[in-house]
C-alpha cells in the first residue's frame, strides 16, 4: 500500500518557512508581488485571489491589478513596465490565460527576468536548462520538485519518467531532475503522445510525474512495483453520482495505482496546493537577489 504524500501539509510547512524567513528580514522594505488579471474566467479570479491570500497569509504584499478583458495589448505592456520599475514589486505574475487578442509570449518576455516569479520567461527557461542559481523554477514543477525530495531518499540515479511535454511541467521538472547540482541528479525520460505505448516508459519508473490532463492516463499495470507516483492532473468533470455537481480528477487511476506505488500524490490535496507555496519561495527569493541578501 503506498504512503500518501500530504501536498497540504507540506504546502503548509512551506508557508510557514517562508513567513519565518520575512518575520527575520532586517529591512525597510517587504517582499512584494504583482497579480495581474485580465478579463473575468472564474476559474483565474479564485487562483488570483488565493495567491493574494497566501501573500496576506506569509506577509508578502500584494498588489492584485484586475483589468477589463478589453484592455488592449499595449495599456498591459505599459504596466509592465511600470512594475518592472517599481522597487516594492519583486514578483509580478500575469495570470494565463490572457484574452486571445493580447500575444502572451510576448507578455512573458516584457517581465523583468528577475521578477518573473512565474519562470516562464525564456531567460529563466534557458538558466533553467543551464543549472544558473538566479533564475526562478516555475511553481508547479518546482511543487513536484519538492515533493520527491521529501518522499524520495536516495535520488542520485532514480529514473524519473514525465509524462507530458508541456512548457509549463514536463520540461521546466526534465531540466531540473536532470542537473546534477541541488540533490536531483536523475536519469530523466520525458514521453508524450507520440509515443506508441506510455507504458513502455511508465514501467521503468522509479519516480513517475504525470501532467497531460486526462483522467485515467496511468493506471495500476503501467507502474512498477514501489514507485513514487506525482500526479499533476486537474480534471474537473461531471460527478459521477450528481450531474449538478463536478468533481476534481487527477492523471492517474488512484484506486489501481495505491496498491502498486510505495507513495502517492492525491488530487486533490497533492501537487496542488503547492504551487501556490512555492510562488511565495520564488518572491521571497526575487526580494533576496534584488536586495543582495545572501542566504
Ligand atoms: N494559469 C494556470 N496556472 C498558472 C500559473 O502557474 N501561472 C500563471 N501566471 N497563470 C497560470
Amino acid at each position: 500500500m503506498a504512503a500518501i504524500i500530504d501536498g497540504k501539509k507540506i504546502s503548509q510547512e512551506i508557508k510557514d518557512q517562508v513567513k519565518l524567513e520575512i518575520s527575520q528580514l532586517n529591512h525597510e522594505l517587504k517582499p512584494g508581488l504583482a497579480v495581474v488579471l485580465v478579463g473575468e474566467d472564474p476559474a483565474s479570479m479564485v487562483y488570483v485571489s488565493n495567491k493574494v491570500k497566501a501573500c496576506n497569509e506569509t506577509g508578502i504584499n500584494s498588489f492584485k491589478y484586475e483589468l477589463p478583458a478589453t484592455t488592449p495589448e499595449a495599456e498591459l505592456m505599459n504596466l509592465i513596465d511600470e512594475l518592472n520599475n517599481d522597487n516594492k514589486i519583486n514578483g509580478i505574475l500575469v495570470q494565463l490565460p490572457l484574452p486571445k487578442h493580447i500575444n502572451e509570449e510576448a507578455v512573458i518576455k516584457k517581465i523583468n527576468p528577475l521578477k518573473d516569479v512565474d519562470g516562464f520567461h525564456p531567460e529563466n527557461v534557458g538558466k533553467i536548462s543551464i543549472g544558473a542559481e538566479d533564475c526562478f523554477y516555475p511553481c508547479t514543477p518546482y511543487g513536484c520538485q519538492e515533493l520527491i525530495y521529501r518522499t524520495v531518499n536516495d535520488i542520485k540515479g532514480k529514473h524519473l519518467v514525465i509524462v507530458g511535454r508541456s512548457n509549463i511541467v514536463g520540461k521546466p521538472l526534465a531540466n531540473m531532475m536532470i542537473q546534477k547540482k541541488d540533490r536531483a541528479n536523475c536519469i530523466v525520460t520525458v514521453c508524450h503522445t507520440a509515443a506508441k505505448d506510455i507504458s513502455v516508459y511508465t514501467k521503468q519508473a522509479d519516480i513517475l510525474v504525470v501532467a497531460v490532463g486526462y483522467k485515467d492516463t496511468v493506471t495500476g499495470d503501467m507502474v512498477k512495483p514501489g514507485a513514487v507516483v506525482i500526479d499533476v492532473g486537474m480534471n474537473r468533470l461531471p460527478h459521477p453520482d450528481d450531474s449538478n455537481k463536478t468533481k476534481l480528477y487527477g492523471d492517474v487511476d488512484y484506486d489501481s495505482v495505491f496498491p502498486i506505488a510505495s507513495a502517492i500524490t492525491p488530487v486533490p490535496g497533492g501537487v496542488g496546493p503547492m504551487t501556490i507555496s512555492m510562488l511565495m519561495r520564488n518572491t521571497l527569493k526575487a526580494f533576496k537577489i534584488h536586495n543582495n541578501i545572501k542566504n
